[in-house]
This record gives C-alpha cells, sequence and structure tokens, in this order.
C-alpha cells in the first residue's frame, strides 16, 4: 500500500479481532512515528506500548472515551516532553502510526488524552514520569469488520486557491 491510499483509506476502527497482532509489526510502526517532523528537532516523545489484557482493561476504565482498548490488542500510549511545540509533535508522529498500522492492515484509533481530566491518572500505572503530558492512547489491532466511512468535507468546499473563498 503506498501512502496515499494509507492515508485516504484509514478509519477509526473500535472493534478487534482478539488474534495478537505481530511484534515486528508493532515495532515497525513505533519505527515509523519516530520519523515525524518535530518543533527544532527535539523529539519529545516515548512510546508506552501495551499488550497486556489486565492493563489495557485499567487504561479503558480510567480513559472512559476509548473503552474499546480493553479488546484492542494493542494500546500505544503517546507521551511528550513539555517542549514549546509537544502537542503538535506528538499529533504528527501519532498521525504516522495510524497511517503505518493502516499500512500493515490494522486497524486503529486515536484516542485523545491531552486535554482529557483523566490524562495524569494514567501516569502511575504505566509508571510514566510526572512531567511527561498524555497526547493520546492509540488503539491497535485486526479489524473485527471492514472500515467505516466517516464522512469528509469536500476537496471543493476545503480548497481554497490563493486567497480564501476562491475555490
Ligand atoms: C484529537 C482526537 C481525539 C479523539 N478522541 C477520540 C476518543 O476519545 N474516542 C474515540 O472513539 N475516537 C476518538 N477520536 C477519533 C475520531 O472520533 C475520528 O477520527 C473522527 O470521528 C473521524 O473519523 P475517522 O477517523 O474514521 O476518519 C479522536 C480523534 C482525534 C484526532
Amino acid at each position: 500500500m503506498d501512502a496515499i491510499e494509507a492515508i485516504k483509506s484509514r478509519r477509526s476502527c473500535r472493534e478487534f479481532l482478539p488474534d495478537a497482532v505481530d511484534k515486528a509489526v508493532i515495532k515497525d510502526i513505533i519505527d515509523c512515528a519516530r520519523f515525524a517532523p518535530t518543533g527544532w528537532g527535539k523529539q519529545p516523545w516515548e512510546f508506552v506500548v501495551v499488550t497486556d489484557k489486565a492493563m489495557r482493561e485499567r487504561i479503558a476504565e480510567i480513559a472512559y472515551y476509548g473503552r474499546f482498548i480493553a479488546q484492542a490488542p494493542v494500546c500505544v500510549a503517546v507521551y511528550c516532553r513539555p517542549t514549546t511545540f509537544y502537542l503538535e509533535d506528538g499529533c504528527a508522529a501519532t498521525q504516522n502510526i495510524l497511517l503505518a498500522a493502516t499500512a500493515h492492515g490494522l486497524g486503529s484509533c486515536w484516542v485523545g488524552g491531552d486535554k482529557q481530566e483523566f490524562a495524569d491518572k494514567l501516569h502511575a500505572p504505566l509508571g510514566v514520569e510526572e512531567d511527561l503530558k498524555l497526547i493520546c492512547l492509540i488503539a491497535i489491532g485486526h479489524p473485527a469488520k471492514p472500515a467505516g466511512k466517516a464522512e469528509k468535507r469536500p476537496l471543493a468546499e476545503v480548497l481554497h486557491w490563493e486567497q480564501f473563498g476562491r475555490h
């Protein structure tokens, strides 16, 4: 699958088969994350990969908008050190993870963390240093059904040539 196909076919997946994801594939997905651009080249990120079922259930309980993390065989917690552009950097890495998962034929879903009140509650269970910021949690696994078709605003509406409003 090429990059354009991965970008255009990716959709959030919230229902997963119980099958484990190959460790080499998980490593490749995280490897793709670290190639994302970062402000001033800081690379402030750390990626905590959780496959343990009990821990995923605990995460799903705390991060209540991501209950499906309990069923996904892999959960990646994306953290960043509090640099100036930590959020942009963490989001760029997150998108790389979603696209790499798609290219590997896996489903995934971004669960927001940075602005959620539960963000700091995951530090202790995951053994993360207090000053790190939770960017998001990403559920990854083999999809239980074909990806949904979330509507996207049409290109003609969002593309402005030279000046806003010129379609
Ligand atoms: C910053 C951010 C936070 C999100 N948080 C959640 C979440 O907590 N739970 C969830 O099920 N989906 C979450 N999503 C996924 C969005 O709901 C999803 O991307 C959106 O509905 C568009 O669908 P698509 O990903 O299939 O294109 C989040 C996405 C982003 C970018």
